[in-house]
């Protein structure tokens, strides 16, 4: 089956819905057994697909957008989480106790970074981080108490393209797990499974929601890891809503013909930065000039709308905040992934540990959402963005 057909069709079952298109939401708490049999019977054939015990536990709601998902993905199950965040922790702590050791890429998203440094380390887990250009260089730093090569492609703020499959070569010879959050290209233009992660977790917030409105994430294992994963995200309770997975489910049906524009319009309007002279780089994967090119090239069928921008080392603080704040149709919010175009003014040399360097003295950064309205719109403001920027002594 092509992808298309597979966005459209995975976790859909008309046929056994009354001819409905969409799986219906089921609102549960309580879900009753007939008899205490019954009840035994079902608990211990808990997380299967058409089981049902407990709202928590999932409903068929649930169960039509993780199958799709799995779908997407190339892997076995999948399990809806609250947030991108709760798919993190969750995935993480499926396979770490006390006393174990994480490889973290530097370039992670925030978040999860805090979450080692501020959570995991109480509890006597230790995290090193890597360069993201690492490679197989990775078993350097792999100790006997490592558990989890946790990777990001292209990373949060600074883009690069991690070699998923060398990493993930050398992470499995020495018995670690490896974890990737997927969420730039969520499932759609790189197949994780392929490329040997075991466990992917996703911020369905940004494309797979596609429009802004709610906060979702989504676990997707193997077989092998799944009964683990499985009940940590269970443990930690930070299950999703109906009403939510409903949309998640609604958004995921258009999720290739989105990223199919996001791609087309983040590229034209990298390019055009890419010319523009205020500009010392773009941080855009699929541009022939980004350091990671050929290893996206080799890996990636596409890009979405999110990338960097460096700017020439001469421009203020508070020139960047009059280029900013008078932007007509990129927001400043500090998610991404919706139809919508957003713009915000970084800075990775804060939060940086491996690759602190060479961040420290580069020009201003920013991140773009190229989103879905037409880029001679999106070009106009950013141009007249920077007539402001250089206006400004
Ligand atoms: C790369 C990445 N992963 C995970 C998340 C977390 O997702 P959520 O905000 O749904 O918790 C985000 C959110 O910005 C993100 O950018």
């Amino acid at each position: 089956m092509k992808e298309d057909t597979l966005i459209t069709t995975a976790g859909r079952d008309p046929k056994n819905n009354y001819g409905f298109v969409n799986p219906p939401v089921y609102h549960a708490s309580t879900i009753l057994s007939s008899t205490v049999a019954e009840h035994k019977e079902k608990r211990t054939r808990r997380w299967e697909i058409g089981n049902y015990t407990y709202g928590r536990q999932g409903t068929p709601t649930h169960d039509a957008f993780e199958m799709a998902v799995s779908s997407l993905l190339g892997g076995d199950r999948s399990v809806a989480m609250g947030s991108g965040l709760a798919a993190i922790n969750a995935a993480m702590l499926a396979f770490l106790e006390s006393g174990d050791h994480v490889l973290m890429v530097d370039s992670v998203y925030g978040p999860a970074r805090n979450f080692c440094n501020n959570f995991l380390a109480r509890f006597g887990v230790e995290t090193t981080y890597y360069s993201p250009s690492i490679g197989a260089e990775i078993g350097g730093l792999i100790r006997d108490n490592t558990k989890i090569v946790y990777t990001e492609s292209p990373g949060s703020l600074t883009f690069e393209v991690q070699d998923i499959r060398a990493i993930a070569d050398v992470a499995h010879e020495n018995n670690c797990v490896v974890i990737m959050d997927d969420t730039w290209s969520s499932g759609v233009f790189f197949k994780p499974f392929e490329h040997g992660v075991d466990v992917s977790a996703i911020a369905a917030t940004k494309y797979i929601v596609g429009h802004s409105d709610v906060m979702m994430g989504v676990i997707t294992t193997t077989n092998e890891h799944w009964q683990r994963v499985r009940q940590s995200a269970s443990s930690l309770g930070a299950n999703s809503g109906p009403d939510d997975v409903f949309l998640a489910t609604r958004g995921l049906r258009t999720i290739g013909l989105r990223m199919r524009q996001h791609n087309e319009n983040g590229l034209k309007i990298a390019k055009w930065l890419q010319d523009r002279p205020e500009v010392e780089t773009v941080m855009h994967p699929g541009l022939p000039s980004h350091p990671t090119h050929d290893l996206w090239k080799r890996d990636f069928s596409g890009a979405c709308g999110l990338f960097g921008v460096e700017l020439k080392n001469n421009f203020s603080e508070e020139a960047i905040a009059v280029m900013l704040d008078d932007l007509k149709y990129f927001g400043m919010g500090a998610s991404w992934g919706g139809f919508e175009s957003l713009i915000l003014h970084t800075n990775p040399a804060a939060i940086r540990v491996a690759t602190k360097d060479q961040w420290e003295n580069a020009g201003p950064t920013l991140r773009i959402h190229a989103g879905l309205e037409d880029t001679e719109d999106l070009i106009a403001d950013l141009d007249e963005g920077f007539a402001r920027l250089n206006a400004h002594k």
